[in-house]
């Protein structure tokens, strides 16, 4: 079965010394609470990965991931971090494809293509995220939208490479706006992506992959949405920035 994942995306938040706060609050409730069965991935700013992986030690279910890295693999790149550097100290995961990074940084299909294979090639579990603006919703086009983002950067992979992969859809309107999308917009738009999927590499691959849901998730309504039968977690901002919230969401499954 297809893991289910709830992943804290820190964004550019927190001193050093409160993200170490916060991954030893997380790593106690964690342990205290009995918490199983569902993979926690901490995603802090690339400053704080190094401690926060040392606080998370050896614990079985929280994983460390980036929140980006580069498309080379090395080399005179003033300010980048790449895959290969990341996973030399133990982080496991990056997100990619972020709707920050795209409309900000002018992250293109191609650009996350290539981070993609950067990512797989050194063993790192890419977090690939697609959505649709407001205005593409409101045009009534977001499932052919997000459908070509994953064609675009993802489809070049093999079944092997594919297989890797975790796929974060996060409506741009719903992020860090307080209006989630519900959990049957959530779903609706899990089942085409599924099915977009399964299209390219069959029933079964698309049947392990985790579909996660991302934008404004929180404690009161992350129940709702893990409830859904294609919803496999979350991609949270705001709320993985209190332990409490945080932990509260990853018991919602
Ligand atoms: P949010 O952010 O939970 O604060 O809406 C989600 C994200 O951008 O990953």
């Amino acid at each position: 079965m297809r893991k289910k994942i709830v992943a804290g995306n820190w964004k550019m938040n927190l001193t050093f010394e409160e993200g170490q706060q916060l991954t030893s609050e997380i790593v106690q409730m964690y342990k205290d609470e009995a918490i199983q069965d569902v993979t926690v991935v901490l995603n802090p700013p690339y400053p704080h990965l190094y401690a926060v992986n040392k606080l998370v030690g050896d614990l079985v279910g929280i994983a460390v991931g980036a929140q980006n890295c580069s498309d080379k693999e090395g080399g005179a790149y003033t300010g980048e971090v790449s895959a290969k550097i990341l996973a030399s100290f133990g982080v496991s995961y990056v997100i990619l494809g972020h709707s920050e990074r795209r409309e900000y940084f002018k992250e293109d299909h191609a650009l996350l293509a290539t981070k993609v294979n950067q990512a797989l090639s050194h063993g790192l579990t890419p977090i690939f995220c697609c959505g649709e603006s407001l205005e593409i919703r409101e045009a009534g086009t977001q499932e052919e939208t997000v459908k070509a983002q994953l064609t675009a950067s993802l489809f070049h992979l093999s079944p092997e490479e594919f297989a890797k992969v975790v796929i974060a859809y996060e409506p741009i309107w719903a992020i860090g706006t307080g209006k989630t999308a519900s959990a049957d917009q959530a779903q609706e738009m899990h089942a085409a992506l599924r099915a977009h999927l399964a299209s390219k590499y069959g029933a079964d691959l698309a049947a392990q992959t985790s579909l996660l849901y991302g934008g404004s998730a929180n404690p009161g309504n992350a129940k709702e949405l893990f409830g859904k039968p294609d919803v496999d977690g979350g991609l949270i901002g705001g709320a993985s920035l209190k332990s409490r919230d945080f932990i509260e969401i990853i018991k919602s499954f």
